[in-house]
């Protein structure tokens, strides 16, 4: 027998899935860096730029001046359908919960993903997959931005939240790595940006054709 909580994350699945069937496609992306100029920033735009080209609608959103919190495993999400923690995630979740489309990029830190970005994703993950699974076939990937390494690793990171939530990851002719430095830095790595406005359009021809 399937419990109350069970029983409405069945119908809130259904319904977000015929809003996604009556509405535009759309992409969310996440930008993780705290600087005002950011490279991060400047490549979320150069993806979005492609995306839309392509006729899916973007919206890119900051976690600059939030405090995301890492997940407190209270499990609460998965009878109510949010999370309990309230720095601003939730409203987050709900965007990503009616898109069709999620893209998190970070800044590399000492090697591997800024941290405020893996306690979000970790969050996002667990609503999701405790309630309403609303990642399924949800297409996007990582995008990591560093001075000069541990881009792979923070790619790694990040692509391990896709697998687990049955998302659907979409390529390019390299990694989505760009190499930038100081502040608003980030479209002199021309192949980097090439990699990722390839990796957009691909993102949106996906969503095209899982929406067929
Ligand atoms: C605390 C800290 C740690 C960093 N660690 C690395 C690193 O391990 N590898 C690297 O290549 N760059 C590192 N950087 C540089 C940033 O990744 C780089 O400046 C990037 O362009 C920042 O992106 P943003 O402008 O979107 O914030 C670090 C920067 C900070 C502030």
């Amino acid at each position: 027998m399937l419990k109350t909580h069970q029983i409405a994350h069945v119908i809130m699945h259904w319904m977000v899935q015929k809003y996604k069937c009556d509405n535009m496609s759309k992409v969310i992306l996440l930008n993780a860096s705290p600087r005002t100029n950011s490279n991060t920033k400047i490549v979320l735009e150069e993806c979005a730029r492609e995306i839309e080209a392509e006729g899916v609608e973007t919206e890119i959103i900051s976690l600059k001046g939030k405090k995301i919190q890492s997940c407190i495993a209270c499990l609460k999400c998965s009878e109510t359908g949010n999370c309990v923690l309230n720095d601003g995630l939730d409203e987050i979740i709900e965007k990503i919960r009616h898109a069709d489309g999620f893209i998190p990029a970070a800044p590399v830190y000492f090697g591997t993903a800024r941290g405020d970005i893996m306690a979000a994703l970790q969050r996002i993950g667990k609503v999701s997959r405790g309630g309403d699974k609303f990642l399924d076939w949800m297409v996007g990937g990582p995008i990591a931005v560093a001075r000069r390494g541990g881009v792979t690793l923070t790619l790694q990171e990040m692509l391990m939240f896709f697998a687990i939530n049955n998302m659907i990851v979409a390529g390019s002719t390299y990694w989505n790595m760009v190499i930038a430095g100081p502040e608003g830095t980030a479209l002199e790595d021309s192949e980097g940006i090439e990699t990722i406005r390839l990796f957009g359009r691909n993102v949106a021809k996906i969503i095209k054709k899982v929406r067929d």
